[in-house]
């Protein structure tokens, strides 16, 4: 794998800045205003003239920085040059369903993977003007304060926070039983609608874990680097190394990892919701 001094990657972290500002300029200006809100495929699964103008002024930054990367954003699919070690995974609005119906939570979500490994991270809030940032090696941060996953040891003080992917009511695999299970073991278990969301939560400290499953590498490849960076952890369900492309995703504060793995690995499906 190519290696990056601190400097390079500060660069690309201040460009994806650059970009998620923009992105977060264009979400405020549609907010409230949305004319055309349709639905893509799957029930559920929106898209609005935010998602779209939001991703133009986000590719236009990129592409005018480093032409020659690879880019997989929501709404455009595969750009730019398949062979590039660089891939800039982007979600214009992490948080669709949320924007939509003016509940304020969802972001913008740029992450730059070198040779398939999350590197840099920004995920933009602009309803709550949150900006948090990270680059592999430099540190976490929020609106530039360092940022640290929370301490909390114990399952039942934690709070958790989970989400249910589009497929939910086609598949038995719906993280239903999850939620139940879990929300029976800890202090809460929120639901926030937007995963970028729910993993900067997790770095910053304000929830202790998150888990999910049905993602995208745009929905995570900004996050689970500010995670990483924050003294968090990211794997699959069983601790194994995350594989970004499974869409299954566990990110902790460390402390937790080892037991909402073990609680995640023994639960069957609601075969009810089937
Ligand atoms: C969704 C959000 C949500 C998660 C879904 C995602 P979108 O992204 O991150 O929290 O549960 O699986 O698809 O569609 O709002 O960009
Ligand atoms: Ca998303
Ligand atoms: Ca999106």
């Amino acid at each position: 794998m190519t290696r990056h001094t601190p400097d390079q990657l500060q660069i690309f972290l201040d460009i994806a800045t650059e970009a998620a500002l923009a992105a977060g300029a264009v979400l405020q200006s549609y907010w409230g205003k949305l004319e055309a809100v349709e639905e893509k495929g799957r029930p559920g699964d929106l898209v609005t003239e935010a998602d779209k103008a939001a991703e133009a002024i986000i590719l236009s930054v990129i592409n005018r920085h480093f032409p020659h990367h690879q880019v997989l954003a929501e709404e455009s699919g595969q750009l730019g040059d398949t062979n590039s070690e660089y891939l800039w995974a982007i979600d214009p609005l992490d948080g669709t369903t949320n924007y939509a119906h003016q509940y304020p939570f969802f972001s913008a979500s740029i992450g730059l993977l070198i040779d398939g490994v999350p590197q840099v991270g920004v995920v933009y809030d602009p309803f709550h003007q949150e900006l948090f940032r990270a680059a592999k090696g430099l540190g976490a941060t929020c609106n530039r304060r360092s940022i640290r996953v929370s301490k909390t040891a114990e399952l039942s003080k934690s709070l958790l926070v989970t989400g249910f992917a589009y497929d939910r009511r086609e598949t038995a695999d719906n993280n239903y039983a999850e939620f139940c299970h879990l929300t029976h073991l800890t202090q809460g278990v929120r639901r926030s609608g937007s995963a970028s969301i729910d993993l900067v939560y997790v770095a910053c400290g304000r929830l202790d874990g998150y888990w999910e499953r049905g993602l995208q590498p745009w929905d995570l490849a900004a996050g689970v680097v500010i995670v990483e960076e924050a003294g968090g952890k990211v794997s699959a369900y069983d601790g194994s190394p995350l594989v970004i492309h499974s869409g299954r995703i566990l990110a902790t504060n460390g402390y937790l990892h080892p037991q909402i793995s073990q609680e995640l690995l023994q639960i069957t499906p609601l075969s009810r919701w089937q």
